[in-house]
């Protein structure tokens, strides 16, 4: 049988007058999972949104709540963003001052913990870390904005990870320019989970969307 993917909608591309519809979009999807992403406009030169709107999206839905955070020393805010009902909080190696506290702060709340890196950040900056993590999410787009096109370098990545997995339970998962174009290369390097926001919320045919993009096809 044919390996199937998590397929993680961004709401970074939804409709943000209408997030209790959007939320049941995605649900409507069939996708257990759906993507959330938190910027400060420091480490990343856009802004979202707080814990406050987690919370309020949270009353609607029961989908997986995979929380990342582009925020400077996310340490700070790990209780805000537990407290409003994430499920998995995934921070960026670049932006932690101490990445096992911070990662060791996310376990204390009882969440599953994730850890990013940029394009330009080497693969191997995770290494210290991977016996740690649930989720290790890989940038394929510089982050910020979506409807980016995707790094194909960044693949490579992906398959180191899986090199490298052994017994370790971490799943993988990227993020940036996951579309009809990418989903193939994408699915055959290994993913676990794939992120993908404009491509999803411009779908007309979201349920079809996520049947084929979990096998590695374009609908
Ligand atoms: C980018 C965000 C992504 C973004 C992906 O900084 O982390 O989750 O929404 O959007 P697409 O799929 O449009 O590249
Ligand atoms: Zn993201």
């Amino acid at each position: 049988m044919e390996r199937s993917i998590i397929i993680a909608p961004s709401i970074l591309s939804a409709d943000f007058s209408d997030m209790r519809r959007e939320m049941d979009v995605v649900r409507e999807s069939g996708t257990p999972w759906v993507h959330i992403d938190v910027m400060d406009g420091l480490f990343v030169p856009n802004i979202t949104f707080g814990p406050k709107f987690i919370s309020d999206i949270r009353k609607h839905s029961e989908l997986f709540f995979d929380t990342h955070l582009m925020i400077v020393d996310p340490i700070r805010y790990v209780k805000n963003f537990s407290d409003c009902g994430s499920d998995c909080i995934t921070v960026h190696v670049e932006a932690c001052k101490d990445v096992v506290a911070t990662l060791n702060e996310i376990k204390k709340h009882g969440k599953k913990c994730g850890l990013s890196l940029n394009p330009a950040t080497d693969i191997h900056a995770l290494d210290p870390y991977l016996d740690m993590v649930d989720l290790v999410l890989v940038m394929s787009v510089n982050p910020g904005f979506g409807g980016q096109s995707l790094i194909a370098e960044c693949l490579d990545k992906v398959r180191y990870l899986n090199e490298v997995r052994g017994d370790r339970k971490y799943k993988i998962s990227i993020d940036g320019g996951v579309n009809a174009k990418t989903i193939e290369s994408v699915y055959e390097s290994g993913v676990d989970v794939a992120v993908t926001g404009s491509a999803f919320f411009n779908s007309t045919d979201k349920k079809g969307f996520v049947s084929s993009f979990s096998q590695g096809k374009s609908n």
